[in-house]
Parts: structure tokens; C-alpha cells; sequence
């Protein structure tokens, strides 16, 4: 279970985040939804430990890992994938997957056949450089390259921006498949009502670093939501 409580986040003297409050547990999806600029980006990042939090907490199994680098995080089975997906354009796919490896030891690191079962398509494109895929199958390799290191936490932030449908699709089937095991909280930052809506268990709505709207997936209202979203 991750618990993030009321954190407060700044950028020099411009406040990113305020009391920003949110969960994820095991076999859910929580959605994160909002327009650009925000503090999506951030709260996803002040998770991972890429960002520090000016005051509020953060504990994940128990622990408090508020603190912590990034790497200890990752350790612990949070794995992050960013906006923009940051593939390795000179690496070929299957050089990007192994990225995914640094953290393992070394009696781990193998690329179980599950990964190319949940994405088809890369298994046909090992040998290709990250840079001649498309922008969707950037984004199945960069959620490829995080389910390599088997997290326990998923954060994906924005993986359907400017991804054309039949992606789509396919990332909305894996991340049910995913969350339907059981064993793994999803973070899904998204802008698609549609997307969100298919796949939250929970959900906040944030408009200028502060979260207007929480509950259940079931519960979300389309009107309502949409008054913070653009699409
Ligand atoms: N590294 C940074 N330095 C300064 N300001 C930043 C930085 N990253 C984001 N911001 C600002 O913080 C706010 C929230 O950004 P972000 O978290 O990326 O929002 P979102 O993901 O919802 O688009 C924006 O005003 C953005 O300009
Ligand atoms: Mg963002």
C-alpha cells in the first residue's frame, strides 16, 4: 500500500504541490487526472524520489520512504515510468530492456517470457534501435522496460499521450491484465476521461497543485471531471 500524506512540493519559490494527498493498494488502478501543468508530473516524481517534498509524508509497505533516494525506492519495488518515455534512441530494444536490469542482482536478471507475451510486438523488434519505434511502441517498451525489475508499484504517467488508438488499446488491455493479478498498486497519471474511466479503482483530480476531486472509479462523474480536463 502506498500512502501519500498532504505533501507540499516547491520549485525555488513557486509552489508545485499543496497538502496533496493520495493512495494506491495492490490490484487497483489509481488514476490521476488533470490538465497541463498542474503538478502531475511532480507528485509522480516526489513518489519515485526524483523530487524532494518540502513537508508531508510518504510511506509505501509500511514504510516511510520520504526520505529515501531513488534508487532505495526502487529497491523496494517502485518502479517509474516517465512522460516522454525516455527510451534510449542509440540502444536497440533489447539493450533498453536490460536498462531496466541495473538494480537486479545478478541471478535476476533475465527477461521472463511474460514481458513479450504482454507486448508482441517487441519481441519481433529486439535488434531495432529504440529510435526507429514508434511513438507507441516507445511506450510499450519504456512499460516493458519497468516490468522487467517485476515492481510491486507502477507509476505511469501519461503513457497514451500522442499514441495513436490501436496502442492505446493494447496499453489499457496490459495494465488491466497487470492490475487483475493482484500483487501490483498502479499509479496512472491520465488526461483521456474515456481511458481513466475504463481502468480506476480510484481516482484524484488535481487543478493548480492541489487535489479537487477523490473517490472511487465507480464513482467518478463525467461532468464533474470534465470541468478539470481538457480531453
Ligand atoms: N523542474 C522544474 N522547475 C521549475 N518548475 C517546474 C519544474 N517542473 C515543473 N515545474 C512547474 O511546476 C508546475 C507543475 O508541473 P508538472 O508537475 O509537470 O505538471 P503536469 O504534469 O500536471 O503537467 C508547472 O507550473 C511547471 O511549470
Ligand atoms: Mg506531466
Amino acid at each position: 500500500m502506498l500512502n501519500v500524506d498532504r505533501i507540499d512540493l516547491f520549485y525555488g519559490a513557486s509552489q508545485a504541490l499543496k497538502k496533496v494527498s493520495i493512495d494506491a493498494e495492490p490490484g487497483k488502478v489509481t488514476c490521476v487526472m488533470g490538465r497541463n501543468g498542474v503538478g502531475k508530473t511532480s507528485l509522480m516524481r516526489a513518489i519515485a524520489g526524483h523530487q524532494t517534498v518540502a513537508s508531508g509524508g510518504v510511506t509505501w509497505q509500511d514504510e516511510s520512504i520520504v526520505k529515501m533516494a531513488s534508487y532505495e525506492r526502487a529497491r523496494r519495488g517502485i518502479a517509474y515510468v516517465p512522460q516522454g518515455r525516455d527510451i534510449f534512441s542509440q540502444l536497440t530494444v533489447l539493450e533498453n530492456l536490460k536498462v531496466g536490469f541495473g538494480m537486479l542482482p545478478k541471478s535476476e536478471r533475465k527477461i521472463s517470457e511474460e514481458i513479450y507475451e504482454l507486448f508482441p510486438v517487441l519481441k519481433t523488434m529486439l535488434k531495432r534501435r529504440g529510435g526507429d519505434l514508434s511513438g507507441g511502441q516507445q511506450q510499450q517498451l519504456a512499460i516493458a522496460r519497468a516490468l522487467v525489475t517485476k515492481p510491486k508499484l507502477l507509476i505511469l504517467d501519461e503513457p497514451t499521450e500522442g499514441i495513436q488508438p490501436s496502442i492505446i488499446k493494447d496499453i489499457q488491455r496490459v495494465i488491466s491484465l497487470l492490475r487483475d493479478r493482484g500483487d501490483m498498486a498502479i499509479v496512472l497519471v491520465e488526461q483521456y476521461f474515456d481511458f481513466a474511466k475504463a481502468l480506476a479503482d480510484l481516482y484524484v483530480v488535481m487543478d493548480r497543485g492541489e487535489v479537487v476531486l477523490a473517490g472511487e472509479g465507480k464513482d467518478m462523474q463525467e461532468e464533474e471531471v470534465r470541468r478539470y480536463i481538457a480531453v
